[in-house]
C-alpha cells in the first residue's frame, strides 16, 4: 500500500461523527449531525457533521475538512501525530510507511528560536548571569521554577546572539525577520529572557525584561511574524491544555509572571494575555480549553476595565465566566507572594459570577437617599440581570434588589419582563434582517460548481464529463476537475473526505473544494440535471468563443480573413459548430 493508500483506509474505517462526537456534543438532525462549532466563538450550532460525505462544515466561519483536518485543528495536533493516533484506534500499522508530513515552511525558524532559548538559558547559568539570578531569587523565583518555564538572560555585549547564529549558517536577514538582531547587532542586551511559545508549547520568540533599574521598557517582547500573532498568543496554553481540563476551569491573568507565579502554588491551569486586547482568535482557543473561565486581572483600573470587556466578550461566546477582583496595586503575583496558597485558593472558591460582579460594581457610590440614582441603578440592574441565563440566579438577584431598594418584588419582577420581551423582539427583527434571500448565482458559475460537486459525490458523473469532453472556463475549476480524475482514476473512488487531505498543499484548490462540499444546495444528481448543466455549460462556453472571434474580428486587418470569422460566428450562433 502506498501512502495515501494507507491514509483513505485509515479514514475509512474511523468514523467522524464518532470522533467529533467524543469531543463536542451533537445532536441528530436529518442525514447530519450539528454542534457548537469549536473553531469560532459561538453558542448556536452551526456546525453540521456529515456522516455520509464524513466532513464536517460550519455555516458561520467555514471551517471544513475532514477527521484529520478536524483533530489538527481540534487537538492542535500535527498530521503525522492525528495519523498515528487514528491508526492505533483502528489497528491499522503505519510502520514501513515512510510518512513525511510536508515539511512545515518554518521547521528552521523554530530551531532557530530553540538555539536562542538554550544559549540564553545557558547565560543565565553562568557567571556572567550572577545578577539577573539574584534579582530572579529576590523575587521568589527559585532555580526550579527558572527550568520549568526555560527563563534565561541575553548578555550585554551587542551581538554574540547574532555572531553564534551567523557561525551557524542562519542568514542576517532571516535574523532580521525573527526579530533577534537588527542590521547585525542583537536586539535583546542585558535581558531576562522569558522564551514564548504558541499553542502547541514551540518557542516563537521572547519577551525580555530589565532587571536593574534601567530607564527603558520594563519589557521588549520580538516582533510579530507569521508564527507569531499576539492576537492569537496565549501564554502557558499547552501546558493549561491537560490542567483545565481536569480543573473543568481555565484561568486567565494578564501577564506571564503571574502565571508563573500561579503554577508555584499548584495552578498550572493558568494563561496569560500578555497585556493584549482579547481577541475573537483568543476566545476560540480559550473555548478548547473549557467552558468555564476565571477572570484574574490586575487590580488597578486597567485590569477593572480588561475585566468588564473580556467578561462581556466571553460571555457572549457561551462560556461561564467568574471573576477574582484583586486590590488596587496588586496582581497575583503580588497577591501570591504577599498573602500566600490559602487567601488566593479562597479567592478561587469565592469567585463572583461575572453579572453579579457587575451589578456589584454598579452598587458603588449609589446614593440610595436620592430616588432618581435608585431608579437608574434599578434599571441598570435589572439589564444586567436579563443578560442572566439561569431562572434562580435571575429570582435571586431580582430579590436582593427589592431588599436593598426597598422595591415589591412584584413591580420589579414586571419591569424585568418587559425588559426580556424587548430584548426578544429585537433578536427577531435583528435576525430577519439577517438571512436576506442570497444573491442569485451566475447561472453558469452554479453549473460549474454543480458538476465539480457531482463529479466527488456521484462519481458516475466523471466518465459523463470525460465522455462529453466537458471545458471549464476558470483555471482553478480546471485544475480540480484535473485532480478529480487523477484521483479517481488511481483510486477507483474520491470523495470530498479524501480530497481534503489529498489536496491540502494546494490551498486555492483546498478552498474551492470546501466552498463545494460545504455547499448543501446540491443534491443527488440526476443524469437529465447533469446533461441539463452541460448544456449551460456549453451555450457558456459558445458565448465566450463568439466574443473573442468578435474582438479578433474588429482588430483584422484583411477582409478575407475578416470574411472568415464573421462566417464562423454565424455558425456558432446557429449552432452548426459544436461547442
Ligand atoms: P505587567 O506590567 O502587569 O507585567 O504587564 P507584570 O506581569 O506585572 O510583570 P512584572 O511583575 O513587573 O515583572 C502584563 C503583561 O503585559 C506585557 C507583558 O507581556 C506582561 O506580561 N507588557 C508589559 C509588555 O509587553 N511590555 C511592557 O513594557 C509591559
Ligand atoms: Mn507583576
Amino acid at each position: 500500500m502506498n501512502q495515501q493508500e494507507v491514509i483513505n483506509e485509515i479514514r475509512r474505517k474511523v468514523d467522524i461523527v464518532d470522533i467529533i462526537g467524543e469531543r463536542i456534543p451533537l445532536v441528530a438532525r436529518g442525514k447530519n449531525y450539528f454542534g457548537v462549532c469549536p473553531f469560532h466563538e459561538d453558542t448556536h450550532p452551526s456546525m453540521s457533521v456529515s456522516r455520509e460525505k464524513q466532513i464536517y462544515t460550519c455555516f458561520s466561519c467555514h471551517a471544513t475538512g475532514n477527521v484529520f483536518t478536524f483533530l489538527e485543528n481540534y487537538e492542535h495536533m500535527e498530521f503525522r501525530e492525528v495519523l498515528k493516533m487514528l491508526a492505533d484506534k483502528v489497528g491499522v500499522e503505519l510502520k514501513g510507511l515512510s510518512y513525511h508530513k510536508k515539511e512545515n515552511p518554518y521547521e528552521e525558524w523554530y530551531q532557530i528560536y530553540e538555539l536562542a532559548n538554550k544559549y540564553y538559558q545557558n547565560n543565565l547559568q553562568s557567571a556572567m548571569g550572577k545578577d539577573a539570578r539574584a534579582y530572579l531569587h529576590q523575587r521568589k523565583i527559585d532555580e526550579e521554577v527558572i527550568k520549568e518555564f526555560e527563563i534565561g538572560l541575553s548578555l550585554d555585549k551587542k551581538k554574540d546572539l547574532t555572531d553564534l547564529l551567523v557561525k551557524k549558517k542562519v542568514p542576517i536577514s532571516l535574523l532580521n525577520t525573527l526579530g533577534l538582531s537588527t542590521n547585525g547587532v542583537d536586539i535583546y542586551n542585558d535581558r531576562i529572557m522569558f522564551p514564548l511559545y504558541d499553542l502547541t508549547g514551540k518557542c516563537i520568540g521572547f519577551s525580555g525584561r530589565i532587571y536593574e533599574n534601567k530607564e527603558e521598557n520594563k519589557y521588549i517582547n520580538t516582533k510579530e511574524t507569521p508564527i507569531f500573532k499576539k492576537g492569537t498568543l496565549l501564554y502557558h496554553y499547552h501546558i493549561a491544555k491537560e490542567e483545565s481540563r481536569i480543573k473543568k476551569q481555565v484561568i486567565i491573568m494578564e501577564g506571564f509572571m503571574d502565571v508563573i507565579r500561579a503554577s508555584t502554588i499548584g495552578y498550572r491551569n493558568t494563561i496569560a494575555l500578555m497585556g493584549t486586547a482579547l481577541t475573537k482568535e483568543h476566545i476560540a482557543s480559550i473555548k478548547r480549553l473549557s467552558n468555564q473561565v476565571l477572570l484574574c486581572l490586575d487590580g488597578d483600573r486597567a485590569g477593572k476595565k480588561a475585566t468588564l470587556t473580556c467578561g462581556e466578550m466571553l460571555e457572549e461566546a457561551g462560556l461561564v465566566v467568574k471573576v477574582i477582583s484583586l486590590k488596587d496595586d496588586d496582581d497575583p503575583d503580588t497577591f501570591i507572594l504577599k498573602y500566600g496558597k490559602d487567601r488566593f485558593d479562597g479567592l478561587v472558591q469565592n469567585a463572583l459570577y461575572f453579572r453579579d460582579y457587575k451589578i456589584q460594581l454598579l452598587k458603588e457610590g449609589v446614593n440610595f437617599r436620592s430616588d432618581e440614582e435608585k431608579t437608574n441603578y434599578i434599571h441598570s440592574v435589572l439589564k444586567e440581570t436579563a443578560k442572566m441565563k439561569d431562572p434562580i440566579r435571575i429570582e435571586i438577584t431580582l430579590k436582593n434588589l427589592a431588599k436593598t431598594c426597598e422595591i415589591g418584588y412584584n413591580t420589579l419582577e414586571k419591569r424585568f419582563q418587559e425588559i426580556q420581551d424587548e430584548k426578544q423582539t429585537q433578536k427577531i427583527t435583528h435576525h430577519s434582517l439577517e438571512i436576506k434571500a442570497p444573491k442569485k448565482k451566475d447561472k453558469y458559475q452554479k453549473a460549474e460548481d454543480a458538476i465539480l460537486s457531482a463529479m466527488v459525490d456521484a462519481n458516475w458523473t466523471i466518465d459523463e464529463v470525460e465522455k462529453e469532453h466537458i471545458v471549464f472556463q476558470d483555471l482553478e475549476s480546471r485544475m480540480l476537475q484535473s485532480e478529480i480524475m487523477y484521483y479517481y482514476r488511481k483510486y477507483k473512488e474520491v470523495t470530498f473526505a479524501d480530497l481534503y487531505t489529498y489536496l491540502e498543499e494546494k490551498p486555492n484548490l483546498l478552498l474551492r473544494l470546501s466552498k463545494l462540499g460545504s455547499n448543501t444546495s446540491f443534491q443527488k444528481i440526476t443524469k437529465q440535471e447533469l446533461y441539463d448543466y452541460f448544456r449551460v455549460m456549453r451555450e457558456y462556453n459558445k458565448s465566450q468563443e463568439i466574443k473573442r472571434l468578435e474582438r479578433k474580428m474588429s482588430t483584422e486587418q484583411d477582409p478575407k480573413v475578416q470574411a472568415q470569422i464573421g462566417l464562423e460566428i454565424v455558425k456558432l450562433r446557429r449552432g452548426e459548430k459544436e461547442w
